[in-house]
């Protein structure tokens, strides 16, 4: 069935496909997991993308490169929200919109809740400023679905480790895994926060502590609950 989503970048715009989008902490493994809803979707010949944020475009590619680098540790943290929201603009304009207008559903790792707990919860940056930039960016856009991979943070920092040893991740984008213990609680309580108030009904919380196959099982039964695949 085709939705309108009202006015995106001032224009009226109508699709038929559905977005996906997956959050968490640090190492809380949304990654495999969205690597997995994809094996899983394309097995089952159902249209889809897999793509992230920062990162989803050519210009997001640099933007990801500035923003996670450790060497960039010391960035201004109006100048971290603006490329974060760059990012998202670039993505949402070039890939996201294009992929809903064609069908598809698009799976994300990582959307507007990651700026709303890493930088609105955990930087303490004003909240109503995100929000009208993503009004500009988004409109009324909202995504079908929203995945929250919950761990504990030590139990996901030890997972980047393990990452970090069996060359699955790189230093080169380490600079989040090394803020204080803190900042990563504040980053499952804000993720929790969004949770539990469930707004627009668009949350799943899922206990990411479980095996993969344990946490894929639990985000299949949230696709089909939500409408996005029928059983
Ligand atoms: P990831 O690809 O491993 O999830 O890395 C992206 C990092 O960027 C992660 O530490 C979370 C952070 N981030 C924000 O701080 N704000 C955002 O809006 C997004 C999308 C990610």
């Amino acid at each position: 069935m085709q939705k309108e989503i009202g006015f995106i970048t001032g224009r009226c715009c109508i699709y038929s496909g559905k977005l996906i989008t997956l959050c968490g902490g640090e190492g809380a493994g949304k990654s495999t997991q969205a690597k997995k809803i994809f094996d899983f979707f394309q097995s089952e010949n159902i249209p889809c993308i897999l793509t992230k944020e920062p990162g989803g475009t050519k210009i997001g590619l640099m933007i990801r490169k500035i923003l996670l680098s450790p060497e960039n540790s010391d960035i201004y943290n109006k100048t971290e929200l603006l490329l974060y929201l760059a990012d998202r603009a670039e993505h949402f304009h070039k890939v996201i919109v294009p992929g809903l207008q064609n069908g598809k559903i698009v799976i994300c790792d990582r959307f507007i809740d990651s700026t709303f707990v890493y930088q609105g919860e955990a930087r303490g940056m004003d909240i109503d400023f995100i929000n009208y930039v993503h009004k500009y960016i988004l409109g009324d856009f909202l995504p079908d679905l929203t995945l929250v991979l919950d761990c504990r943070p030590k139990s996901g920092l030890e997972r980047v480790d393990r990452d970090l040893a069996c060359g699955t991740r790189t230093e080169d984008e380490s600079r989040f895994d090394s803020e204080k213990i803190s900042f990563h609680e504040k980053i499952r309580a804000g993720f929790l926060k969004l949770a539990e108030k469930n707004e627009n009904a668009r949350f799943y919380l899922i206990d990411a502590e479980k095996t993969v196959d344990n946490v894929f099982e639990s985000i299949k039964s949230a696709i089909i609950e939500k409408g996005i695949i029928q059983n």
